[in-house]
């Protein structure tokens, strides 16, 4: 059984580009077969902004826990990533840790590279491997075509290197992290 390549749509923006994004990311793990991609969009995930738990915090946890790495998909905003994103890493705990991350941002002229630096430090707090490599879009209004491709060969080629990467931590690790 492949294992589970969870991508998280971190951007709940009214007008986001966030999905046009990650539904060209899926493509090409699809394409590559030794993931299974799953999505999960924020925007559908109920998160209480007082990390006092429910519903949507149990069935964040569950899928997280289902999952054998990871790929945020992250705007910059200001310079940083999302608030959507920060509730969603602050509200799952032990099901994060020993797996690996890998991001694609996007943004205008510095394609989201400050909130994947920000993020890196925190998902190290998380016990999280995150891969060297990445994928990001500047100016990515222009980046996309009517039909959700791009030809920027540097994203082509960073999405393959970075899946390569989260295969082999998530096979290297072997073992699930003991929790706790
Ligand atoms: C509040 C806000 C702040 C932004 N700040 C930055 C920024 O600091 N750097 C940048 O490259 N783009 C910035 N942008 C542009 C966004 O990266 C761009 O609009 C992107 O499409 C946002 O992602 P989304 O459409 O998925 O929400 C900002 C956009 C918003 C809405």
């Amino acid at each position: 059984m492949a294992p589970l390549l969870g991508v998280i749509i971190g951007s709940v923006r009214t007008g986001r580009v966030g999905p046009t994004v990650a539904r060209w990311f899926v493509r090409r793990a699809s394409a590559d077969g030794r993931f299974e991609a799953r999505v999960l969009d924020l925007a559908d995930v109920v998160l209480p902004m007082d990390l006092s738990g429910g519903p949507g915090v149990d069935e964040l946890t569950r899928w997280v826990d289902g999952c054998d790495a990871f790929v945020l998909v992250t705007p910059e905003y200001n310079h940083g990533y999302p608030a959507s994103l920060k509730l969603a890493l602050d509200s799952v705990k032990l099901e994060w840790r020993g797996k690996p991350v890998g991001f694609v941002s996007y943004g205008g002229t510095a394609g989201g590279v400050r909130a994947v630096e920000q993020l890196r430090q925190v998902v190290a707090e998380l016990h999280m491997a995150s891969v060297r490599d990445a994928v990001l879009f500047p100016r990515v209004k222009k980046a996309f075509d009517a039909h959700g491709e791009t030809s920027d060969g540097a994203a082509i080629d960073g999405a393959q290197r970075m899946i390569d990467q989260l295969l082999w931590w998530s096979e290297g690790a072997g073992q699930p992290y003991p929790h706790g």
